[in-house]
C-alpha cells in the first residue's frame, strides 16, 4: 500500500471517485433548507426577521450567545459565565470554565451521522485532478499526525509553525495540532526564508510542518529549501517534519522527519486534549502599522463559536452543499472558512491549491462545473483580473450549481459587483460582501442574505452581524450619529470571536485596538453609513496597505529599505491600483556618499524585499528623490506622497508650510517621467 493510502487518501481513481462523489450525493440527499434558521430562538415570539434577531443579539447578549454556544458546540464541561468583558481594560473572556475540543467539534462528532460523507474536496494545483477526504478519512489523518506530533515531545500550549500549502496534510495538522492542545501559526508559503523565521522565533515554535516543494500555478516552490533557510536562524526549532507534495526527494537534514512515514507508524486513535474556553486555539500574524508583524491570538470556543455561526448565515449554508472558499491557508479566511466555519458545521469544504489564472482564466468556472461548488468565496482582485480576460471564460462551463457568491478582503468596487452579479451569477446568486479582519475571528458585516426578500446592495458589506454593534467616530473621538456619514469604524461591543490578544505584546494589543476610542474596538478602517443604516467600507485609515486583499505594512518594506547602505530614509504609500486594489509606491531618499548607481540599488532593494518579506510586497513604483514633502516639525507628509502616486498634483492643497516646497516640484516632475 502506497504511503498516501496509509494515511487515508490516494489521487483520484475514477473508481474512487465515483464511489465518493455518490456518498456525497447521499449527504446532498438529506439537504434541509431549514425554514426556521435560528431553532435556538424558536420560543421567542417577538422574533421573526433577521433584524427582531440582531437587536435581541445587543439587548440579550449573554443569552444569545449562551443558547449558540450549547446548541451549535459540544462541550466536555459547560460553561459557568456566559461573558467577562471590557473594553476598557482589554479584558475579554468568553464561556468561562467550559472545556471543549477544536478538532472533535470539527470531525469526532461528525462520524456517527457523516462519517461517509466527504469533509475535504483538495483541488490540486494540477488541473482535473482533484481528491475527495470523507469525515472519516480526515480523522484518520488527524488522529495520526496528532500522536505524531505528540510522540514528538509536542505539549499543550506549544506552538506548530506551519508553512505548508492548502492541502489536506495542512488542514488535518492543524486540527492536529488543537486535538494535542498545541497553537498552530500558519505562516503563508508564499512569505521568504527571513519572515518565515521571524514568526518562528517570535512564537518560540519548537516545530515546522512543511512540504518538500509546491506547485503553484504549474510552477515548482521549493519550500523546503525556504525552510532550512529559516530553521538555521532558529536554533529553536528540535524538528521538521516535511510532507512530499511532490515525487521529487529533497535533501533530509538531522532535525527532518519524513511526515507520511512517521504518520503510517501511529495509530490513527488520538486521545483528546481537554481545552478551556479561553485557551488558545492559534495564532496568525498580521501586518499592522508598525514594522514588525503581530501574532494574533485567537481562542478556543468564542472564536469557534463565531465561525460556526456566521459561516452558516453570512453565507446561508445548508447541510450537503459545497462551499468553496478559495483563499490560502495562510491568511485568516482560509481559517475561518475553509477549515473552521466549514468543519465544524458538518460541510464539505473546498481546499484550493493553484490561481485563478491557471492553466487559463476559467479556473475557478471550470472547477465550478465539474465540482459543482454551491457557493464560491473569493477576493476582489480576483474579480478584477478575471473580468479582464473577458466573458468567454465564464460563460463556457456550467456554474447552474452556484448560490451564494461571496468576497472578502477589499472594497468590492462596482464593475467588479456588477460582473459577479450579472455575469458570474447570471442574476441567479446573491453577492455576499463580507467586511471583516484577522482581529475579528469572523464575519461582522454582511448581507445577511438567508432572511428572505432582504434587499442586496452593491458595493458593500451593509449589515452589521448578529452580537455586532456597529460605530462612527469622528477625528475627535466624538460618535457620529444619523446616516449617510462618515467616521472611523469601531465595535461598541465584545463579541465571542475577537482576538484576545498579541502574542507576547499584550500592551501593543491594548493600545492599537482599545486605546484610541476608549470603550470601542477601534478597526483601522473608515466607512460611510448610508440611509437604512448600512455600511460601506472607505478603506483603511492607518498605514496599513491593501494589496490584492493581502495586508501589508507600510513600516515593513520601509524598514528593509532604510536597511540598505546607501539610503537615507525611505516613504511607502498605497495608490489606487485597476487590478490590485492597492498598489506599493516606494519613495527612497539615497544618502550623498552612495558608490552604487540608482539601477543597481533599485536591484539590491528589491532583492531584499523579496528576501525579508516576500514578492508580494514588490513595490509597483521605486522613486528615487532628494527628499521628503515634511512638516516644519519634521513630520513625513504622506498625504501628499499618496496623491502624487495618484496622479493627482492637482488635489495636493497648500503646501506652503512645508520645510522644502521645491520637493514637491520635483516629485510631482519625476512621477509623470516615470508614469
Ligand atoms: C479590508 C481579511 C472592504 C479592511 C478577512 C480590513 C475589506 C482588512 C473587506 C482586514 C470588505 C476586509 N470591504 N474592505 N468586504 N473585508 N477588508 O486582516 O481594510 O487580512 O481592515 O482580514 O481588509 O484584512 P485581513
Amino acid at each position: 500500500m502506497s504511503m498516501f493510502g496509509a494515511v487515508g487518501f490516494s489521487l483520484t481513481t475514477k473508481s474512487r471517485h465515483l464511489l465518493l462523489r455518490s456518498l456525497q450525493r447521499k449527504g446532498c440527499a438529506a439537504r434541509c433548507i431549514s425554514t426556521t434558521p435560528f431553532p435556538e430562538f424558536d420560543d421567542l415570539v417577538d422574533i421573526k426577521t433577521h433584524e427582531d434577531l440582531h437587536k435581541f443579539s445587543l439587548e440579550q447578549p449573554d443569552t444569545f450567545w449562551s443558547r449558540l454556544a450549547r446548541s451549535r458546540l459540544t462541550w466536555n464541561k459547560d460553561f459557568s459565565t456566559v461573558s467577562k468583558c471590557d473594553f476598557k481594560t482589554g479584558q475579554l473572556e468568553w464561556f468561562v470554565e467550559g472545556t471543549l475540543n477544536a478538532s472533535v467539534n470539527c470531525v469526532d462528532r461528525h462520524l456517527k451521522e457523516r462519517g461517509d460523507q466527504v469533509a475535504l474536496i483538495w483541488e490540486r494545483d494540477e488541473p482535473g485532478t482533484h481528491v475527495y477526504l470523507t469525515y472519516k478519512e480526515l480523522s484518520e489523518m488527524v488522529g495520526r499526525i496528532g500522536n505524531l506530533l505528540r510522540n514528538s515531545g509536542v505539549k499543550a500550549g506549544d506552538r506548530v509553525a506551519i508553512y505548508l500549502p492548502k492541502t489536506p496534510m495542512a488542514i488535518a495538522t492543524m486540527l492536529a495540532c488543537a486535538r494535542i492542545g498545541a497553537i498552530h501559526s500558519v505562516v503563508f508559503a508564499g512569505f521568504s526564508a527571513d519572515a518565515l523565521a521571524g514568526r518562528i522565533q517570535d512564537a518560540e515554535a519548537q516545530t515546522v510542518v512543511t512540504a518538500n516543494q509546491t506547485v503553484r500555478g504549474g510552477r515548482i516552490i521549493e519550500l523546503k529549501q525556504t525552510v532550512d533557510a529559516a530553521v538555521s536562524k532558529c536554533p529553536g526549532v528540535k524538528q521538521v517534519l516535511v510532507y512530499n507534495r511532490t515525487e521529487t526527494k529533497v535533501p533530509m537534514g538531522k532535525l527532518d522527519i519524513d511526515m507520511v512515514e512517521a504518520m503510517a507508524h501511529e495509530s490513527p486513535d488520538c486521545p483528546v486534549e481537554e481545552r478551556n474556553s479561553e485557551d488558545t486555539l492559534f495564532m496568525l500574524y498580521t501586518s499592522g502599522s508598525t514594522g514588525k508583524p503581530k501574532g494574533i491570538t485567537h481562542s478556543t470556543a468564542g472564536y469557534l463559536l463565531y465561525t460556526n455561526v456566521t459561516f452558516k448565515h453570512a453565507f446561508d449554508y445548508n447541510p450537503g452543499e459545497i462551499f468553496g472558499c478559495v483563499a490560502d491557508i495562510g491568511w485568516i479566511t482560509g481559517h475561518s472558512y475553509a477549515l473552521y466555519g466549514p468543519l465544524s458545521n458538518g460541510g464539505t469544504t473546498l481546499l484550493f491549491e493553484s490561481t485563478p489564472l491557471y492553466p487559463d482564466p476559467g479556473r475557478y468556472w471550470e472547477m465550478v462545473e465539474r465540482l459543482k461548488l454551491d457557493h464560491i468565496y473569493l477576493a476582489p482582485t480576483s474579480l478584477r483580473m478575471l473580468l479582464k480576460a473577458g466573458d468567454e471564460y465564464v460563460k463556457k462551463y456550467d456554474r447552474s450549481s452556484l448560490r451564494k457568491l461571496g468576497c472578502v478582503g477589499e472594497p468590492l468596487n462596482s464593475e467588479a459587483w456588477e460582473w459577479y452579479y450579472n455575469v458570474v451569477g447570471e442574476k441567479r446568486c446573491d453577492i455576499i460582501d463580507t467586511w471583516w479582519q484577522t482581529e475579528t475571528g469572523g464575519i461582522c458585516i454582511s448581507p445577511r442574505p438567508s432572511e428572505p426578500g432582504a434587499e442586496i446592495r452593491p458595493g458593500m458589506p451593509m449589515r452589521p452581524m448578529l452580537g455586532i454593534d456597529l460605530a462612527l467616530v469622528d477625528t475627535q473621538g466624538a460618535e457620529v450619529t444619523g446616516e449617510d456619514c462618515e467616521g472611523a469604524l469601531c465595535i461598541r461591543r465584545p463579541w465571542p470571536g475577537i482576538a484576545r490578544t498579541i502574542h507576547g505584546d499584550h500592551q501593543r494589543y491594548f493600545e492599537t485596538y482599545f486605546k484610541p476610542m476608549p470603550g470601542m474596538y477601534y478597526t483601522g478602517d473608515g466607512a460611510h453609513r448610508h440611509k437604512g443604516g448600512y455600511y460601506q467600507i472607505t478603506g483603511r485609515m492607518d498605514d496599513v496597505l491593501n494589496v490584492s486583499g493581502h495586508r501589508l505594512g507600510t513600516a515593513e518594506i520601509e524598514d528593509v529599505m532604510d536597511d540598505h547602505i546607501d539610503v537615507a530614509e525611505s516613504a511607502v504609500v498605497g495608490f489606487p491600483h485597476e487590478i490590485k486594489g492597492e498598489g506599493i509606491y516606494a519613495y527612497v531618499v539615497l544618502k550623498d556618499t552612495r558608490t552604487l548607481g540608482k539601477k543597481e540599488i533599485e536591484t539590491q532593494l528589491r532583492a531584499g524585499i523579496k528576501k525579508r518579506i516576500g514578492n508580494l510586497a514588490q513595490p509597483d513604483m521605486i522613486l528615487f528623490t532628494p527628499g521628503l514633502p515634511r512638516t516644519r516639525s519634521g513630520k513625513i507628509m504622506r498625504r501628499i506622497l499618496r496623491k502624487v502616486a495618484s496622479d493627482k498634483p492637482d488635489e495636493l492643497g497648500d503646501i506652503s508650510t512645508l520645510s522644502e516646497p521645491e520637493v514637491v516640484d520635483y516629485i510631482v516632475k519625476k512621477h509623470e517621467q516615470l508614469r
